[in-house]
């Protein structure tokens, strides 16, 4: 890995220049002439994770848990280790790492097993305004079902979850709060602890969608203090269909199945079934084994950059698309130091026609309300467009998005 010189308006600051990461090369998939501003979306995959999963299909396949056999007991082993690596990476126990098919399953399995069991008649649940629809559908259905309410926090001016009203907002009947680490519209970062930390004091459980931020910052559960954590594996460089929800250890102890069938059991009779102690409890049938082995290698991929300096990196360079997107006059949504992610509007020019004429000169942004229609309805838009920076963004990619928004700008008038 070598360091990449920062591209001007940073060269000209006084304040040192960050190193820039170079790992274009390790992305197949990424064309030098390619800016790919979608990763928020979906993470393109080092050569590492693709080698990890064709190794898992193409050598060491088997079942896991079940055979006798060696290659069953290796993939077993390596499956687990997959698992011990997720909680290495979170600063979390093993016994609290459940493989799902992503964050939208983890948090129906929460809303499905411990929501079912805590939350009743009267009840509130605490979101954002920001939320991805992922973390608001599975609430207002278990809401609808058990007679609860729901309670939206305001945002700030700037486009952050406004944490003093929704601190203010947590009441004796609020049972859970549920809010995105990172906006995957606006790239704003919550202050967990702080609102752990009043989620606590009243009795409230928190649990957190860090979709956004398990890419792009280092994670201590125990720091952050909350109940629930999820990511998908995909937007972390892994396969899709792979993700992660860490429950604390007590919590899951007490949390019933969601899912019935083969390995979550530990005896099953017509008339009764008990059931194996998480986080198996939690994984009826045969689990995505080689979308853990690949998310562990994706993990493996990181630390070996090192998450903080991916964060450093993304930082350098979401600073840099503001800066050129502001001197070119279009409107950036979200604050100041958004976290890898800016969705923006080029004057009154639809976000759908923004992102193909970016497309037609190699860019690929997103464009639309990106799973937030609350979010949408907030800032008064149908929809925005949106670039994402990752590890293997380069200055000379931001550049391009900037070109290409020019030629927006000259096509519209
Ligand atoms: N949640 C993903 C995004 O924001 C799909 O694009």
């Amino acid at each position: 890995m070598t360091a990449l010189p920062l591209a001007a308006p940073f060269a000209a600051s006084h304040a040192p220049a960050p190193r820039l990461l170079d790992l274009r090369g390790e992305f197949p998939a990424v064309p030098a002439d390619w800016a790919y501003l979608d990763a928020a979306a979906t993470a393109q995959k080092p050569r590492a994770v693709i080698e990890a999963i064709t190794n898992a299909y193409a050598r060491d396949y088997a079942t896991v848990h079940r055979g006798v056999y060696a290659r069953s007991a290796r993939m077993t082993e390596a499956y687990e280790q997959a698992r011990a690596r997720v909680a290495r990476f979170i600063g979390a126990r093993t016994d609290e790492i459940i493989f799902v098919r992503g964050a939208t399953e983890a948090i129906n399995l929460v809303a499905q097993s411990w929501g079912l069991a805590h939350i009743g008649p009267g009840d509130r649940i605490l979101l954002s305004v920001l939320e991805h629809h992922s973390n608001i559908v599975p609430w207002r259905m278990l809401a609808d079902r058990v007679g609860a309410a729901i309670d939206v926090a305001p945002l700030t001016a700037d486009g952050r979850i406004d944490e003093a009203a929704l601190i203010a907002m947590i009441g004796p009947e609020t049972k859970l709060v549920a809010i995105a680490h990172v906006s995957n519209v606006l790239g704003a970062v919550a202050d967990i602890p702080r609102i752990a930390a009043a989620a606590r004091a009243a009795g409230a459980k928190l649990l957190v969608d860090g979709c956004q931020a398990a890419p792009r910052m280092a994670l201590d559960m125990a720091a952050l203090g909350c109940d629930f954590y999820t990511f998908s594996g995909h937007k972390l460089y892994g396969p899709t269909g792979i993700g992660v929800l860490f429950a604390r250890g007590d919590i899951l102890a007490a949390m019933p199945p969601w899912q019935g069938g083969g390995a979550m059991i530990e005896e099953v009779r017509f008339e009764t079934v008990s059931f194996a102690a998480p986080p198996l409890r939690f994984e009826a049938g045969t689990p995505h084994i080689v979308g853990a082995v690949g998310l562990a290698a994706a993990i493996a991929w990181v630390e070996s950059i090192g998450v903080d300096a991916i964060e450093a990196h993304e930082a350098a360079l979401t600073a840099q698309a503001r800066a050129e997107l502001e001197a070119l006059g279009a409107t950036v949504f979200g604050p100041a130091d958004s976290a890898g992610i800016l969705s923006f509007a080029v004057g009154e020019v639809h976000p759908h026609d923004v992102a193909t004429i970016l497309d037609e000169g190699g860019v690929a942004i997103r464009a639309g309300h990106h799973c937030a229609q609350p979010l949408m309805r907030h800032l008064g838009v149908p929809a925005t467009a949106r670039a994402s920076v990752c590890a293997h963004t380069t200055p000379a990619d931001i550049g391009r998005l900037a070109e290409g928004v020019k030629r927006v700008q000259r096509i519209f008038g």
